[in-house]
């Protein structure tokens, strides 16, 4: 292949993207292996809080590299929001992880997802019981009017290995309370509930054997999860999921989908 062809090739891949492609607003970093970028919002994507998109950068053969995230940021938000692992040998977050503001990154506008309050049926209480970057959604779901306006209680649990893993949702839940849109609609019915299975914290453990023993209910002076008044969405890994349906599912909770509403719904954080 001539010299002039590979331009020619690389430039019609560039110029492919171009409609998909957006620009990095901001960038934090929260630890070695967690981050949270910002990219313009492209005029035509509507989506529902807790949903999530495809993203990625261009890959090295000229091809958009991409992967599913979920939107973190809600769905009246001008700019869209992401948390982000860094895999250090992932195709993707090992040069995700890099970028700075003013860089372009691809966005496909097809958002998809169960984690929406469509999926679920009305109840009294909602818990949102999240593993290490599956806040994500619920990072959108927190900051969205109609999750206050459907229930009087919001608890979200995040379990993570460290503290600082859990730093992210922190700061998000303690800026709720200020938030001049929403805070006064927060105000009391959010209950948070955080966990760490690797270091020494204020609550350790699984949050899943916190649920099999009872703590989580002594702690939040709850008696019992029912599928009269509660109502679940969970995010995690493959394992967290599962495990937590078997739980739910004896609380006697039934799964919903967009198509059919149910008392609690499942997304996978990734895939492993
Ligand atoms: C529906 C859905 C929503 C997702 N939303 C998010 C999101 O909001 N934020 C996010 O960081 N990732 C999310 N992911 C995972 C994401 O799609 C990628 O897997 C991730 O960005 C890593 O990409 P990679 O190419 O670097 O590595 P990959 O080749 O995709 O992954 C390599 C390995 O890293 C591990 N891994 C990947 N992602 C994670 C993760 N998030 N947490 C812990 N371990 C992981 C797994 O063991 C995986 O096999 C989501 C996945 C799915 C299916
Ligand atoms: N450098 C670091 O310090 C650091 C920190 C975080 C992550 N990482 C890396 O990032 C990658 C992803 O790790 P991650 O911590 O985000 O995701 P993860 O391995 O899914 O773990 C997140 C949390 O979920 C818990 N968990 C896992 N399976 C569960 C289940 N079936 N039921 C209940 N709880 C469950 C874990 O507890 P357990 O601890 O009991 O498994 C942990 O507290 C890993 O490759 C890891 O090496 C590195």
């Amino acid at each position: 292949m001539t010299k002039l062809t590979q331009l020619t090739q690389a430039t019609a891949a560039k110029v492919a993207t171009l409609p998909d492609a957006q620009t990095v607003t901001a960038v934090k970093h929260w630890t070695d292996s967690l981050f949270s970028f910002r990219v313009t919002r492209p005029q035509s994507l509507r989506f529902r809080s807790g949903e999530f998109v495809m993203l990625g950068l261009l890959g090295d053969n000229g091809k958009p590299l991409l992967r599913a995230y979920s939107i973190a940021s809600p769905a009246w938000d001008d700019e869209l929001e992401f948390y982000s692992i860094k895999v250090q040998d992932g195709p993707l977050t090992s040069r995700l992880q890099h970028i700075q503001p003013g860089d372009e990154i691809i966005l496909r506008t097809k958002p998809v997802g169960t984690l929406v309050h469509d999926a679920l049926l009305p109840g009294k209480r909602v818990w949102f019981f999240a593993t290490g970057t599956g806040f994500a959604p619920f990072a959108s779901l927190l900051r969205e009017p109609e999750t206050y306006e459907n229930y009087d209680e919001v608890i979200i649990t995040h379990t993570c290995r460290g503290l600082a893993d859990l730093e992210y949702g922190r700061q998000l839940i303690e800026d709720l309370q200020n938030d001049p849109l929403i805070g006064e609609m927060v105000d009391g019915k959010i209950r948070y509930y955080p966990t760490t299975t690797r270091e020494e914290s204020p609550r350790m453990g699984r949050i899943t054997d916190l649920l099999k023993d009872g703590t989580v209910f002594r702690d939040l002076g709850i008696e019992t999860i029912s599928p009269d008044a509660d109502r679940a969405m969970v995010c995690g890994s493959l394992d967290f999921n599962k495990d937590l349906k078997e739980i739910l599912e004896e609380f006697g909770l039934r799964e919903g989908a967009n198509s059919e509403p149910g008392e609690y719904v499942v997304e996978k954080a990734f895939v492993d």
